[in-house]
């Protein structure tokens, strides 16, 4: 069995609509199903995924292709580690393919953090690590915890690190320039060691924690380089991706510690912001794993503030977004003190009493509202009703209007008309910013001739006879592309007997300009079922077009042409072609 045979196995196995549901919520209308597509940033449902056809498309975006292209885009992984994932979802052996390890021009900077992170690792075993040792008893950070998370431990020494670097032949400077080293000594003097993973699960930095009364800063964290960008950074992103797609949602926390504890206690779809701030780089982040959030920061008021604005960011962002409230008796904690503290139990209790993002809102609208002034209650009122209107869950806006009105001492009639103007206001809004998907449209405006073209190779991955009608019509295309993409077609249907829309894509996973073409065709809105007539229709329409063509393109040389008898020649050419021989 060869290469293709296998993979077409597997993706035969796997149902594009259950593999893209375990990352994407989908929702069924008619043949098709729809989502929010998670390759470019949206909160409308633009992307469809046929089960028949076992293929997906984005309308707005143009991403489209089968399931080994889905899990390509969305893990970034190669086309062999796409083979071994869906392969072993699908229960078929893919031993023949070894999966070659990615050689990337970072490797090298890679294997200098392995390195470094290993070193680390040794030193908290060694004599010297005594104390860091029992600062992490301390913090209730057991062994296992310290091997989980590759916690490690930086001498109090000047230069340790930097010769065992520089003995490997890594220049001072290079180390410098990738943050292991800083005015020519370690960057990292008697810390704790947190090592800080790119999304696929590199080391590429640290964070650094004092663990003695000094006053340097808490947290030392590696600088920008060109492997670690501090805005795409999430601390544990590489463990929390799979079980928050599992579980089907993912826990948000501030601190190192935070996130290391909530694994501990079985959460490890957790993921931690190293401060209160997210980008949006994150944020798009997180949406990939799940649409589900749970913010769990600290109780603090920066905490709280941030709860505010992240959850604002998400919501709009189309997530679902909760907030878990540390009990206001005690505010003070972060998500770890609280549970080392209370234990596992209270914390999954707040779990469960965690609050919609709009309801954190509105009590924090309310605090400190003076109930008896009239412009105070008014404005209260008005940015209650704003955040009502964003709730799409009709029962959810009726409750809490319930309760406003009760509040409020105002009739429920009179807030709810104001909630419809509100929402009036909004499609109006949401009406002036769809241009993007008619931009698209246009774009996707070709002319007769291009669009005969699409149409006839569209028609040929959907069903063998327009192949066979197609190589005995000798239909010349009118592009180098898409010439090249019909051949490949033709050829792949010769070899393998049989084609479809979904393993062709396979087929194209390294003809990178091909399938960009192909992406586009099949992004079209055809008819699944072209008929006889249609495809005849779109030979004829090609072929006048080349005739067209030809006769230009004598004309011109007519035109150049000096010698009678040749000229004539050519002349009769153009009469032959003019009337249709
Ligand atoms: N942080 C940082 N630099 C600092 C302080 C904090 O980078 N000087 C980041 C760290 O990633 C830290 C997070 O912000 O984990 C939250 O800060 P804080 O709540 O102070 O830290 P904790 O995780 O609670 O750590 P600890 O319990 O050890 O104080
Ligand atoms: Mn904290």
């Amino acid at each position: 069995m060869n290469n293709q045979d296998l993979v077409n196995e597997i993706r035969q196995k796997i149902d594009i609509v259950d593999l893209i549901s375990e990352y994407i919520p989908l929702v069924q209308k008619g043949k098709n199903y729809f989502g929010v597509c998670p390759f470019h940033n949206d909160t409308n449902p633009s992307m469809s995924v046929s089960r028949e056809k076992q293929i997906y498309k984005c309308f707005s975006c143009g991403a489209s292709g089968n399931a080994f292209n889905f899990i390509m885009d969305y893990d970034h992984i190669e086309f062999k580690e796409a083979i071994k994932v869906l392969g072993e979802k699908a229960g078929v052996e893919v031993q023949g393919i070894t999966v070659a390890p990615k050689v990337t021009k970072f490797d090298r900077f890679y294997d200098v953090y392995d390195l470094a992170n290993k070193y680390y690792q040794n030193n908290l075993n060694s004599k010297e690590g005594q104390k860091a040792k029992q600062y992490l008893e301390k913090r209730h950070i057991a062994e296992e915890i310290i091997k989980e998370f590759g916690i490690g431990l930086s001498l109090d020494k000047k230069d340790t690190l930097m010769n065992i670097l520089t003995a490997k032949d890594y220049s001072i400077k290079e180390l410098d320039q990738i943050g292991l080293v800083s005015n020519n000594h370690d960057t990292y003097i008697n810390r704790i060691m947190f090592p800080l993973h790119d999304i696929s699960g590199h080391v590429v930095g640290f964070s650094g924690r004092i663990y003695d009364d000094s006053n340097l800063n808490k947290y030392l964290n590696t600088k920008e380089t060109i492997i670690f960008k501090k805005g795409e950074c999430l601390y544990n992103y590489h463990i929390a991706r799979e079980h928050a797609r599992k579980l089907k949602f993912i826990i948000i926390v501030e601190g190192f510690l935070d996130a290391i504890r909530l694994s501990q206690i079985g959460y490890k779809n957790v993921i931690a912001l190293m401060g209160t701030a997210m980008t949006t780089e994150q944020m798009n982040l997180v949406k990939k794993l799940s649409n589900n959030v749970y913010l769990s920061l600290d109780g603090d008021n920066p905490g709280q503030n941030a709860t505010l604005n992240i959850g604002e960011e998400l919501t709009k962002l189309g997530m679902n977004v909760k907030v878990i409230e540390m009990p206001s008796d005690k505010k003070e904690h972060d998500p770890d003190e609280f549970i080392i503290k209370y234990g596992k139990e209270k914390y999954v209790s707040l779990i469960e009493s965690a609050l919609n993002y709009s309801d954190f809102k509105i009590n924090f609208l309310k605090k400190g509202v003076n109930f008896n002034s009239d412009l105070e209650l008014s404005n209260y009122i008005n940015s209650v009703i704003k955040e009502v209107s964003l709730i799409k869950d009709e029962i959810r806006r009726e409750i809490i209007l319930k309760k406003l009105a009760i509040e409020t001492n105002l009739s429920y009639n009179t807030l709810e008309k104001r909630l419809n103007e509100y929402l009036e206001f909004q499609k109006v809004v949401t009406k002036e910013e769809t241009p993007k998907v008619v931009e698209t449209k246009e774009k996707n405006k070709a002319n007769k001739y291009e669009k005969a073209a699409y149409a006839l190779i569209y028609g040929m991955v959907n069903d063998p006879w327009v192949i066979r009608k197609f190589e005995k019509e000798n239909v010349r295309l009118l592009t180098k592309e898409l010439r090249y993409l019909a051949s490949e077609i033709c050829y792949y249907y010769r070899k393998y007997g049989t084609i479809n829309m979904a393993d062709f894509y396979t087929y194209l996973t390294d003809k990178e300009e091909l399938l960009v073409v192909y992406n586009f065709i099949t992004n079209l809105d055809y008819e699944d079922e072209i008929s006889v007539k249609a495809i005849e229709d779109y030979i004829t329409v090609i072929n006048e077009y080349n005739v067209r063509q030809e006769i230009k393109r004598l004309s011109d040389l007519v035109k150049k042409e000096n010698d009678p008898i040749e000229k004539a020649k050519i002349a009769e050419k153009i009469r032959l072609l003019r009337i249709g021989e």
